[in-house]
């Protein structure tokens, strides 16, 4: 039997997910669609086969390149922000392992993913092939750009912390979108917030305090 086949037995079997959706029911995720997703997508082939037992559990786990995924409970929590847009399409800036870009392909009809570190990216690409997830696009540059030649999307997901939301990427959602990510709030401090227009103006809703990787610009 493979490396890969075994790790489907054990810690990474589909029983150890389960476990993660009844904790992330009593952490109060509530989309039944997102739980399903979670339940079903082996969050182990996203980390390094030294981590794979630990893929499940309440915590984010190293990526390389000094970069993280990000723990279960934020991922649900992303997702069911950015649902309650009813988006088809998506954009999500930093890519990294690939994994939150796949729980959102399983659920809209296209995602549009951003990542400066190559080498991310291009391991990513590699587990959405094995995964058979044709919906995703991705690509390597700096997310404060967006993607206007995507553009408009109905919802756009921030997995770093910018100092302040770039105006490309308010300017790329569509009439009626929302940006959901991890924001500077009044007393300087990250609260994952979603951003929305109304009336001509932008509204900011602070859902709870977050702690991401920090925003980098340029590409590597
Ligand atoms: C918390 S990690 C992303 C986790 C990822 N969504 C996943 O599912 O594994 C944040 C990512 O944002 C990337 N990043 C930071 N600033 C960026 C920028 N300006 N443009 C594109 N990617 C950026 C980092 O390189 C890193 O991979």
């Amino acid at each position: 039997m493979s490396r890969r086949r075994l790790l489907g037995v054990g810690m990474t079997s589909p029983r150890t997910r389960e476990r993660m959706v009844r904790r992330l029911r009593a952490q109060g995720i509530r989309d039944e669609r997102v739980l399903g997703v979670m339940a079903r997508l082996p969050r182990h082939l996203f980390v390094d086969e030294a981590l794979a037992s630990r893929a499940y559990e309440d915590t984010a786990l190293p990526i390389g390149h000094g970069q993280t995924l990000s723990q279960p409970y934020t991922v649900a929590r992303m997702t069911e922000l950015v649902l309650a847009a009813a988006p088809r399409r998506v954009l999500e800036i930093g890519t990294g392992s690939g994994y939150q870009a796949a729980v959102l392909a399983c659920l809209v009809e296209e995602v549009c993913t951003i990542e400066r570190l190559l080498p991310l990216l291009r391991a990513a690409r590699g587990r959405w092939r094995e995964l058979g997830l044709h919906n995703i696009r991705a690509r390597h540059g700096d997310g404060a750009r967006g993607w206007p030649a995507r553009a408009p999307f109905d919802a756009v997901l921030l997995t770093a912390a910018p100092a302040e939301p770039p105006a490309a990427l308010l300017e790329q959602l569509a009439p009626g979108g929302r940006l959901v990510g991890p924001l500077a709030g009044r007393d300087g401090a990250q609260a994952l917030t979603v951003l929305r227009r109304e009336d001509g103006r932008w509204i900011a809703e602070s859902v709870e305090p977050a702690s991401f990787v920090p925003w980098r610009g340029g590409v590597a």
